[in-house]
């Protein structure tokens, strides 16, 4: 297991990639979610103390966009599409029966962490609306059953 000190290291070394000013901020936070899959708090420091930005203002910038996360993913990555055509062809409906199935809702994972679930816009799909995606496969023509049997299988696949 990485240990948090090592964890830190890792990310002054990756800080040297980009110039010390504030125009780098958004760049290295979109670096660090890549490589983590969000922003962990207390790297949040170490860009701070790198760009000379207070820790509070380098979360406030980073919280200021929709793009990043602050907790980490679950396993599966639940995408539900609200877009125009998902909207019209029962996108409420998805969302209801993902969160029912899951016992969360959107944006929060579950507790054994293997599912997040968030609201997206057009997944580029829209002739399957309406659609959803896990990890990087699109689900369309979504109805209840085919969501319950979807999310079934998920779930009892052997990690
Ligand atoms: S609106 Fe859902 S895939 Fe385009």
């Amino acid at each position: 297991m990485v240990t948090k000190e090592l964890k830190a290291e890792n990310i002054r070394q990756e800080l040297q990639e980009y110039s010390r000013k504030p125009k780098s901020l958004i760049p290295i936070l979109q670096f660090i979610q890549s490589q983590h899959g969000y922003l962990p708090r207390d790297f949040m420091e170490e860009v701070g103390n790198y760009l000379g930005l207070a820790p509070s203002k380098v979360y406030s910038v980073a919280s200021f966009y929709a793009q990043f996360r602050f907790e980490p993913l679950g396993e599966h990555l639940v995408k539900v599409c609200h877009g125009t055509a998902c909207h019209v062809k029962g996108a409420e409906n998805v969302t209801e029966t993902v969160e029912s199935q899951l016992g969360i809702s959107m944006g929060e994972t579950t507790a054994d962490e293997k599912f997040t679930v968030e609201r997206v816009a057009c997944l580029g799909c829209c002739s399957l609306a309406p659609a959803m995606m896990i990890d990087d496969t699109v689900y369309g023509n979504l109805t209840r059953d085919k969501i319950k049997n979807i999310l079934t299988d998920y779930k009892e696949e052997q990690s």
